[in-house]
This record gives structure tokens, sequence and C-alpha cells, in this order.
């Protein structure tokens, strides 16, 4: 059996890469300091409870499981907060990351698949965003994520370490089996936010900025299905292992979605109101940030196969009442 170290492994999209890998026949070691994650959210293989910055911890995985390759989702991922506390994002994702890689190179460990992000191109100068539009992060947290594809092409020229990218836009939903889902505590993605509100866990969600030049005034951003998202992982690895070289890929929809219509889709699938509350834009949130993904499409065959928005919440929202159910 071909065993992938998963780093952030027991976190939402993490565990959701862990079921895929699972179902393509890999087994996914799931490797995470919990600081964020889940430890009944690892259901898929075994789990190594680690710190990526702890290099004696990584060498003994990397010796016991002798993985074919390494997922990378561990990282720090509050936007607000890279901005106000930026060298936590520093340490833990540059230089905890420069910690794995510099243990895969002496352990011969050669294919890696890296949660990047949308937010490493910054305010867009024209949506939707191909890979090839500069790369201009606003943030430390895309900073720091922008510096790791950095190391990786150096990594790559110096160890022949093969490496590919993931630009996600906004991940979304839950399995449709509701074996994982979205758990972030704070919580500060828009989905779980409305459901929260439909619900009554939450009095309501703020719509932040209601003047943007969008159709309805509110931002737009581009939701992709963890499960799309996931599979992209094991087609990644895939192509790695025939041989693929490095690159990136934007992983989205293409499709945009303002914050008003988020609601109204989730009013509809919940049939429940959700008191909203109206707040002013905040500082360095881009009106508009929509994905272009034929790339990955053309390349590696990847499709997905819940692009409809009401989908993505309909699952989400499963997810949230099994965990409501299960809190009781
Ligand atoms: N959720 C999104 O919409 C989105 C969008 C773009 C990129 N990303 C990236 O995808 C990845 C996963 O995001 P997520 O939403 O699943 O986040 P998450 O917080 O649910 O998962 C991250 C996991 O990493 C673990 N972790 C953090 N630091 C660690 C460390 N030093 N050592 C070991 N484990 C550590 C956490 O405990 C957690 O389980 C992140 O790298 C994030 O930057 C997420």
């Amino acid at each position: 059996m071909k065993h992938v170290l998963v780093t952030g492994g027991a976190g939402y999209i993490g565990s959701h890469a862990c079921k895929a890998l699972a179902a393509a026949g890999y087994v996914p070691v799931t490797f995470d300091n919990l600081v964020y994650g889940h430890r009944s959210a690892v259901r898929w293989g075994p789990f190594v409870h680690g710190d990526i910055s702890d290099r004696a911890a990584l060498d003994a995985a990397l010796r016991t499981w002798q993985p074919v390759a390494v997922m990378h989702f561990a990282a720090f991922a509050y936007v607000g907060e890279s901005v106000t506390n930026p060298g936590k994002y520093y340490r833990n994702n540059v230089v905890g990351t420069l910690t794995l890689l510099e243990a895969m190179r002496d352990a011969g460990v050669k294919q890696f698949v890296f949660s990047s992000t949308c937010a490493t191109y910054g305010v867009p100068s024209c949506v939707p965003i191909s890979e090839d539009h500069a790369q201009n992060p606003i943030n430390a947290y895309g900073a720091s994520k922008l510096m790791i594809e950095r190391m990786l092409k150096d990594f790559n020229s110096a160890h022949s370490m093969r490496s590919m990218c993931l630009r996600y836009f906004n991940a979304a939903g839950a399995d449709s089996e509701c074996e994982t889902g979205e758990a972030h505590d704070p919580e500060t993605h828009l989905i779980p936010l409305v459901l929260d509100a439909a619900a009554g866990v939450r009095p309501n969600v703020t719509v932040f900025g209601t003047d943007y030049p969008t159709s309805d005034g509110t931002c737009v951003r581009d939701y992709i299905h963890v499960t799309d998202l996931a599979q992209a992982h094991v087609l990644a690895l895939q192509a790695l292992q025939a041989g693929a070289a490095s690159t990136a890929y934007n992983l989205g929809n293409g499709k945009g979605f303002s914050v008003r219509q988020v609601i109204d889709v989730a009013q509809q699938v919940t049939g429940l109101n959700v008191p909203v509350v109206l707040g002013a834009q905040r500082a360095g949130d881009p009106p508009a940030l929509v994905g272009d993904a034929r790339r990955i499409q053309a390349e590696l065959g990847w499709q997905p196969k819940h692009a409809d928005l009401a989908d993505i919440i309909g699952t989400a929202w499963r997810w949230h009442q099994m965990q409501r159910m299960a809190s009781k």
C-alpha cells in the first residue's frame, strides 16, 4: 500500500482529502498537532500527533511510514489575524514548511501537493483570475503561502522535489455522507456563519460592505465544494507519480456568488430566515475573487461535481444539523 503523509489531515480540507485518498487506494497518514483540527476527523488512516516545526517528529513519521508523497494542509489561515500578528503566520506557515521540506529532502521523499490560495494574487486586476495573473498578496497569510511556492521552486531545482501548488478559492460544503465537514473554531467563513444564523446558533450574520462595484453591492466569491477540492488533490498526486513536472493550478468553479446570493440560497435550502446586519467594508477585501480553473481541467481532467451553490450549501447544512444534534 502506498502511504501519503497528510499534514493538517485532522482539519477541514485535509480530512476530506484523506477520505478521497483512501478511496483511491492510498493510506493517508495524518500528521497534525490538533491546534485547530479534530481527532474525530481522522478516520481513514493512522494518526501522528505532531507539529511540522518538530524536525524529530517529522523524521520519525517519514521513517516509520515511508510515504510516497506529502500533502501539506497544515497552516494558520485566518487572514485578519495574519495582519495583526504576521510573525505567527511566517513562523508556522513558512518556517514550519521549510522544516517539513528539509525533512523530506533528507528522507528522499520527492513529491509534494501544497494547499496554496487565491490570497497569493492579492487584489486582482481582472476576473476570472488565471494562474498567470501577477501574485501580489496584500496580507501576511497570502505572503506566507507565496513564499512557500517560491521555496518549492528552489527545492525542485536543487533537490528534484516536484510539487503541485493548488490555489484554492473558497472551500465550502461537506462530505455528502456527513463523515466529515467544516468545524473551524473560531469560524470566519461565510457559509457556516450564515447557517449558524439560520439555525439561531448566532443572532445574525454581518454583511461587510454593500457598496462594492458588484451587481448587488456585496462581495463576490468563488465557492468550491470541498469534495471536488479533495478529488483534485488525488489527481495532482497521481500526476506527480506519473512523472508530471511541478506546476500550479487554480481550484474554483469559475463562477462568483455575492454575499446576498449566498444568503438567499441558504434561506431556500434551509427554509429558515437568516437575520442580517449590514456592516462597513473590511480593509483588504477585494470586490470580486473568481478563479479560472480551466488549466487543471484540461491537464488533469478535473471536473467539479458539486458546482451548484444549492448543492454546496445543502451538504454544509446536513453536516451542520448533524453536528448540532450530536452536541445536544
Ligand atoms: N478553507 C479555505 O477556504 C481555504 C482556502 C485556500 C487555502 N486554504 C488552505 O488549505 C489548508 C487547510 O485549510 P482548512 O480550512 O482545512 O484549515 P483547518 O484549520 O481546518 O486545517 C488546518 C490543520 O492544520 C493543523 N495545523 C496547523 N498548524 C500545524 C502545525 N504547525 N503542525 C501540525 N498541524 C498543524 C491544524 O490543527 C488543522 O487540523 C490551509 O493550508 C489553508 O491555508 C484553505
